[in-house]
Formats: C-alpha cells, structure tokens, sequence
C-alpha cells in the first residue's frame, strides 16, 4: 500500500500518479490534499509519512512544487529516507543506494509522462545492500543519537 500526500502544488500531479496507480492495480491511500487551494505541505506530508512509520503503508509518493519542501518534512520521520527525483537515473539511485521508503516529486516540474517513468524506476528498483546497507546502519545511528 502506497500513501500519497501533495499540496497545491502536487495535487494535480497526484491524481494523475492516482490514474496511473489505478492501471497497474497498485493500492494507495490519498491523505490528501483534495483540491488547487492554497495549503501547506507539511500537513499532507506528515499524514503521508506517519502511515508508513506506523506500517500502515509500506511508502510513499509525495508532491509540491519542487519535491523540496515534501522531502524535508519525510526525512523529519525515523526511517524515512526521501528525495525528490526529475528523472529516471535519480529515481533508481534513490532506491538503489538509499534504499528510499519514500519519494517526491516536483509537480511544478514534472509532466505525468514523467512521473510514470520515474515512479516505475523506483519502484522496480532492488536495494543494492552490502556498502549501501552499512551507509544506512551509519544513518540510523545518527537518528538514535539525534531523533527521540
Ligand atoms: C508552495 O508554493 C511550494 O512552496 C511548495 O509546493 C513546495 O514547492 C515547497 O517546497
């Protein structure tokens, strides 16, 4: 399951990402936002994200403007890793080497077209592991000391 969350300036993006999921029988949940006005991403991000730190999803696909603001509220969340990706070599890399749990994407920046082939380069990615896994190890005891 896949926990969508976009502001004003994702939530275009994120329906069509919804058709796209739709086709290829993925599930998701949409925490929202519903509609072109004004927000503030934090709040759809957060939604987005405490579901996957509860298992209640196993990712998330995130949308602003710029994928920016989106990421910077993900990476907040223990074992979150996210990044925004413009293109299909970032998008495999994030999951590659990051093993990323979660991505943004600059709805401002990106057509669907786009965004389909990056979403299917993250999402048909495998982690590398062996160095990668002990970057990680690295970053998660930079949590412990620094994140309650
Ligand atoms: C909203 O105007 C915009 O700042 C937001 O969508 C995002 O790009 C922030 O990083």
């Amino acid at each position: 399951m896949i926990a969508l969350g976009a502001d004003h300036g994702g939530f275009k993006l994120k329906e069509e990402i919804k058709k796209y999921l739709d086709e290829n029988d993925i599930k998701y949940k949409d925490f929202g936002t519903f509609s072109e006005e004004r927000t503030d991403y934090p709040i759809y991000g957060e939604k987005a994200i405490r579901a996957v730190q509860s298992k209640e999803c196993d990712k998330a696909i995130l949308v602003c403007g710029t994928g920016f603001g989106m990421s910077i509220v993900a990476n907040k969340f223990k074992g979150i890793r996210c990044a925004s990706c413009w293109n299909e070599e970032v998008a495999k890399l994030l999951k590659a080497h990051n093993n990323a749990n979660a991505i943004a994407l600059p709805g401002r920046f990106i057509n669907i077209s786009q965004a389909v082939v990056i979403l299917r380069a993250w999402l048909g990615t495998e982690f590398m592991g062996g160095v990668h896994e002990e970057r990680l190890q690295m970053i998660k005891k930079l949590e412990d000391e620094n994140m309650k």
